[in-house]
């Protein structure tokens, strides 16, 4: 049953009523529907444009379907048209004329907008708590796993030495911004629009500071036709997830590589492994892979959200109906992520030995040589290709720097000592790389503290 009967002498078609039925989707907000009902209630009793006696029906009868909903003695009736009206209609039955009245001065625009709001603030806080646990993992990990040294790639090719703690701790300021982002983002979405009514605000002496206080609102919105017709909110959100979900998706797609029998840089736990319904031998991270392929679905809900929002002109439209599957599901399907993530990662053991391994094969020290002739007064270009000549000769003769006679070096540049068995020497070139947030275990170890610091 609709609540706009009156000019209408038909009844709705019934596949219109199922195509036009926001119900579904939007049944989840239905606490935040209620809240947002109650403190309308109060203030249209404050204001006396109901009765106190009114109020005190409305409350009751509101509080007993929130209740009665939540134990499952009241089933949302999915012929309905959403979640508004089916709320309306239920006070209604239970309190007569009153919650006829609760709808003065409101209108399901702004309503709705307040909705989505209260609804997605209590999922960003839910999204901020993950991050935290994550980058708290991520931390963790890092400090056991300070002065493994493994390779540092560019290009896909081993690059320079770095130490496995030294990885993980860039993902964590990764995800420490995209806490900020998700905080700021919060913060900016905090204004209330209820009180915009349909588009043009009311003519009714409503009060809409104590409306947007009584909800946690930072204050009301200042124009009443932005109040209901943006979601600017939701498109920023389902960026911010989308950037979160870039994140992890690089995070999973780097744990998928370390995974194989190429790398063999960690293994994960059983718990949060597959195996092949006909290779035997098989362990597949599946998570990570799901991870990488679920953040395609998360770029599309934003680009559902920009879309469906670029075209409309001010106030209401009905396409906006289509905003909260989009930002539900980028909630949804991050919040799933990381909660298989995080233990995942919790659970994940490195192995050190094969990090060092392939640290040792493939030059990763040869711009420590070169640099080491620059401390014996060599310009770098020409130190650099010095280098480059030795490791060529490395190559043919199937050695490595550390195996490379002193001779070697000295044919190739005058300027090289024993010294330079020092200087390349893995572990040193790790632990010398102490500028500011370089790789040195010891750089590792006061980043940790720092980012614990703001991850509190
Ligand atoms: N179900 C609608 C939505 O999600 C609620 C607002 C309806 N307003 C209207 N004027 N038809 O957007």
């Amino acid at each position: 049953m609709q609540l706009w009967k009156g000019r209408f002498k038909k009844e709705l078609d019934e596949k219109t009523n199922d195509f036009n039925s926001s119900i579904s989707f939007d049944s989840r907000m239905y606490e935040n529907d209620i809240d947002g009902s109650i403190a309308h209630a109060k203030m249209l009793a404050a204001r006396g444009i109901i009765s106190s006696d009114d109020l005190m029906k409305i409350l009751e009868g509101l509080n007993k379907i929130k209740d009665d909903i939540k134990t499952g003695k009241l089933v949302i009736d999915p012929d309905a048209e959403d979640i508004h009206t089916f709320v309306e209609l239920e006070l209604t039955k239970l309190v007569g004329n009153a919650g006829k009245r609760l709808h003065t001065a409101r209108s399901r625009n702004d309503q709705v907008a307040l909705d989505i709001r209260l609804y997605l603030r209590d999922e960003c806080d839910e999204l901020y708590k993950l991050l935290t646990s994550l980058v708290s993992v991520i931390s963790d990990k890092a400090e056991k796993y300070a002065s493994s040294v493994m390779p540092g790639y560019t290009h896909m090719q081993r690059a320079q030495p770095i130490t496995f703690g030294h990885h993980l701790l860039a993902y964590a300021e990764m995800f420490l911004r995209d806490k900020e982002r998700l905080y700021q983002a919060k913060e900016r979405m905090n204004y209330s629009p209820l009180g915009s009514c349909a588009l043009a605000g009311t003519t009714y002496n409503t009060d809409r500071e104590m409306t947007a206080k009584e909800l946690g609102f930072n204050g009301p919105m200042h124009n009443s036709l932005d109040g209901v017709s943006d979601r600017d909110f939701c498109m920023e959100l389902a960026a911010v997830i989308s950037i979160i979900m870039v994140h992890l998706s690089r995070f999973s797609e780097e744990i998928i590589l370390w995974c194989s029998w190429e790398f063999k840089f960690v293994e994960l736990d059983d718990a949060f492994s597959t195996g092949s319904s006909i290779m035997p031998q098989k362990k597949n991270p599946d998570i990570t892979e799901l991870i990488r392929g679920k953040s395609g679905r998360v770029f599309g809900d934003l680009t559902t959200l920009l879309t469906m929002m670029k075209g409309l002109p001010l106030a209401y439209n009905k396409d906006m109906q289509e905003d909260k599957e989009a930002i539900f599901d980028a909630f949804d399907t991050v919040k799933i992520c990381l909660k298989t993530f995080i233990p995942m990662l919790e659970t994940m053991t490195a192995i050190p030995q094969n990090m060092r391994k392939a640290a040792a094969a493939g030059f990763i020290n040869a711009t420590d040589c070169a640099d080491y002739l620059v401390g014996k007064g060599v310009p770098f270009r020409d130190a650099y290709k010095a280098t480059g000549e030795l490791v060529a000769i490395c190559i043919t003769k199937g050695l490595t720097l550390e195996t490379l006679s002193i001779d070697e070096y000295i044919k190739v540049c005058d300027k090289f000592d024993d010294g330079i068995y020092d200087a390349i020497n893995l572990d040193n070139c790790v632990t010398n790389r102490t500028s500011l947030g370089g790789p040195a275990p010891q750089n590792v170890m006061i980043e940790i503290e720092r980012i614990r610091e703001l991850n509190k």
